[in-house]
């Protein structure tokens, strides 16, 4: 239980990002495409008893956290016993959820029992309207009815709710989302877009930065910044009246690589050790092949010791990742 996974830049890594599906029940533009779209086979999906042997062997040389993620996760059928099998893994300190929140009134009380204790719901716009042109589908209504449902559940730990933020939408969605954040108990996130969309249309300027959104807040309530954790990927700040809280990720415009300590496990079975990867690692096949533990150790360290220095959006001959997101796990 004492082992350390590092790369070759001196990170420890800690963290893990398990896709469970690239299936998806929304198509949010920056994503997903609005027609056919090519799913991963079923026999490539890892199933459950694969994903707890690679947790196991994650946890064993040193990972500590573990976030299910998709796709959307819970639209894998039985996601909750999933989570009890990881969630009773001797080492982890903490199993958190991401979830577009659209089957959130069915599952919150399973997931919850199955000791998932943090989540963070996406919900890009608070206006039924802009909800429906971001994710291409009228369900706000059943999103607000999972975070309340969710919220109400004993036992539930930190709730976040999520928003991608796109230059001529997000702007008009602030004063809701100040007045969200500020009469719920949920820490509100705004997250810098990123090329990792099936249209491959990303460009800067789509990107409203975290800046530029703290100042938009500030206009309305004033805000402080509230001192940064170590490896957090979000800025926060405080209303200054201590009436809640929002919180910024600013991957483009302040990227946090330095000190990152993830990884992430996609549901077909690969090691990624950047959401912008060229090169991943087959862990499925050695899975199936019945690799012994050692080896799957070894295949892991090698690859993590390999990890990216820093992700080059926003660089002269930048590529975009074969992967969209809904196939790498946010
Ligand atoms: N840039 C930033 N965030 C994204 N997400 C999906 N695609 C992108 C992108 N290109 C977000 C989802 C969700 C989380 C899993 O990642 O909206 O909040
Ligand atoms: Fe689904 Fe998430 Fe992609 Fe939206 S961003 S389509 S919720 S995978």
């Amino acid at each position: 239980m004492s082992e350390v996974l590092v790369d070759g830049h001196g990170r420890r890594i800690t963290d893990l990002r398990v896709s469970v599906t690239d299936l998806c029940n929304l198509r949010c533009r920056y994503c997903l495409t609005p027609g056919d779209i090519e799913w991963l086979p079923r026999g490539q999906i890892l199933r459950f008893e694969e994903i707890e042997t690679v947790v196991r062997a994650l946890v064993r040389l040193g990972v500590r956290d573990v976030r299910l993620t998709g796709g959307e996760p819970l639209v894998r059928k039985d996601l909750p016993a999933l989570a009890r099998m990881i969630a009773r893994i001797d080492g982890i300190e903490d199993l958190s959820l991401t979830t577009n929140g659209l089957l959130l009134e069915r599952d919150a009380e399973a997931l919850v029992a199955a000791g998932i204790r943090r989540f963070n719901v996406s919900l890009d716009a608070l206006s039924p309207a802009r909800f429906a042109e971001v994710t291409r589908r009228d369900a706000v209504g059943r999103v607000l009815r999972g975070l309340d449902a969710l919220s109400r559940q004993p036992g539930v730990g930190e709730i976040k709710v999520n928003a991608v933020a796109t230059r001529g939408v997000t702007e008009h969605e602030i004063p809701a989302f100040v007045r969200f954040a500020r009469s719920n108990p949920f820490q509100v996130r705004f997250i810098e877009q990123m090329p990792l969309g099936a249209h491959r249309d990303w460009t800067a300027a789509d990107v409203l930065t975290g800046g530029e959104i703290v100042a938009m807040i500030h206009a309305i309530h004033p805000v402080e910044e509230v001192p940064r954790e170590a490896h957090a990927t979000a800025r926060v700040y405080r209303f200054a009246d201590g009436l809640g809280e929002v919180g910024f990720v600013n991957p483009v415009s302040q990227p946090f690589c330095d000190d990152c300590n993830r990884i992430r496990l996609t549901a077909d079975g690969a090691l990624r050790t950047c959401l912008f990867s060229h090169d991943e690692t087959d862990l499925r096949g050695p899975l199936r092949d019945g690799a012994a533990p050692d080896d799957l150790a070894r295949i892991i360290r090698d690859a993590v010791w390999r990890k990216e220095l820093k992700h080059r959006v926003g660089d002269e001959g930048f590529r975009q990742p074969e992967r969209t997101m809904s196939r790498i796990g946010g």
